[in-house]
């Protein structure tokens, strides 16, 4: 057990995303576009930050990986290295050959050798408070990142909308509220099943991840998430040849929001009515709110709370990442053990 309660974690995401709108934007470059390198519970702010852009008419690029994108080299975007510890090798690498590029950097993390790495560099960095799992830290990351993009000119404010995605997350992350009482009945709807989320192109994208990823990390529990339209000309073949297995064992949760193309309201619709027989339970979860960033953090709040629940029924510690840390301590060993016999 890691002894931290990932519940009081999550509860201060409203807190950190009102901290967010506090935040002053950083002295940094002017830039029209940029590409969030970052991995995991950070890389997960870029999906975010690139739907705002997106909303904004930017172009906002994600890298979730080594290196660096041949594509940054020419069109020299604003390159936003987020890592909560600091210490994430994809992410370091990344950063670096930015720098080696000449491209403008900015970091964004706790701590660590980011942190070391962007004062010996002169990068802007913008410094998240530490102590949290990076999953929990989503409002403080995505904060830092669209100050980045704030102060570069490539997002308008979002200040007003980070207030109203606070109160809102407050509210449904309250005891005894609505946003409470439905994450505790799609717990009960999703018990002992592998859960799919789908979402569509846009507003819901980045969360059906978030979801899969939260009940992955925090449930300890197998789940995936797909996109409409596009699961709508392969995944929906995909539920009939296995239907006596998958008719026991899966949930699929769908993610909805008021601005979704009309086509793909009506696809939600027959691919719930289509998906209905082939699987244990279909269910929906829409949107509150009035700005895109607040619809989007009201799906984060109900499925964070989600994956606790899930958590709790499973018996496992929310907070723990065992086999995460185990793998990148094994990536340490090795790649230390491959250096020396190349020296
Ligand atoms: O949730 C997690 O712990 C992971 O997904 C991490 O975010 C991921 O491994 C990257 O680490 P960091 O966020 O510290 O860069």
């Amino acid at each position: 057990m890691s002894g931290i309660d990932m519940w009081e974690m999550t509860a201060t995401l409203g807190e950190q995303l009102r901290a967010a709108a506090r935040r002053e934007p950083p002295e940094v470059p002017a830039a029209s576009t940029a590409l969030v390198c970052g991995m995991g519970g950070s890389g997960i702010s870029g999906d975010f930050a690139s739907v705002l852009a997106e909303v904004h008419g930017r172009r906002v690029a994600v890298h979730k990986g080594y290196g660096l994108p041949r594509w940054a080299r020419e069109e020299r975007p604003q390159v936003v290295a987020v890592s909560y510890s600091g210490n994430t090798e994809e992410t370091l690498e990344a950063a670096r050959e930015a720098a080696t590029a000449g491209l403008d950097v900015v970091a964004v993390t706790s701590g660590g050798e980011l942190a070391e790495l962007a004062a010996e560099s002169g990068w802007p960095c913008l410094q998240v408070p530490g102590g949290l799992q990076p999953r929990a830290a989503l409002g403080h990351l995505l904060g830092a990142v669209l100050a980045a993009g704030e102060a570069a000119g490539w997002l308008p404010s979002q200040r007003q909308a980070l207030s109203e995605a606070a109160d809102l997350v407050d509210s449904l992350h309250a005891q005894g509220s609505t946003g409470r009482a439905l994450a505790t009945d799609l717990a009960d709807a999703l018990d002992g099943r592998i859960v799919v989320v789908y979402g569509s192109v846009g507003l819901t994208a980045p969360v059906a991840q978030r979801w899969k990823t939260q009940i992955n990390e925090n449930a300890k529990w197998p789940a995936w998430w797909s996109l409409l339209p596009e699961l709508d000309h392969n995944e929906i073949v995909g539920w009939s040849s296995l239907a006596h297995l998958t008719r026991r064992v899966v949930g699929i949760v769908t993610l909805t929001d008021h601005a979704d193309h009309p086509q793909v309201a009506l696809r939600h619709r027959l691919t719930q009515r289509l998906t209905s027989g082939e699987v244990a339970w279909v269910g929906e979860v829409t949107s509150l709110g009035e700005s895109e960033l607040a619809r989007m953090m009201s799906l984060v709040a109900v499925g964070d709370l989600v994956s606790l629940e899930l958590a709790g029924r499973a018996g496992v510690d929310a907070a723990a990442v065992e086999v995460i840390e185990r793998l990148k301590q094994l990536m340490r060993h090795e790649t230390a053990r491959k250096d020396q016999g190349e020296t």
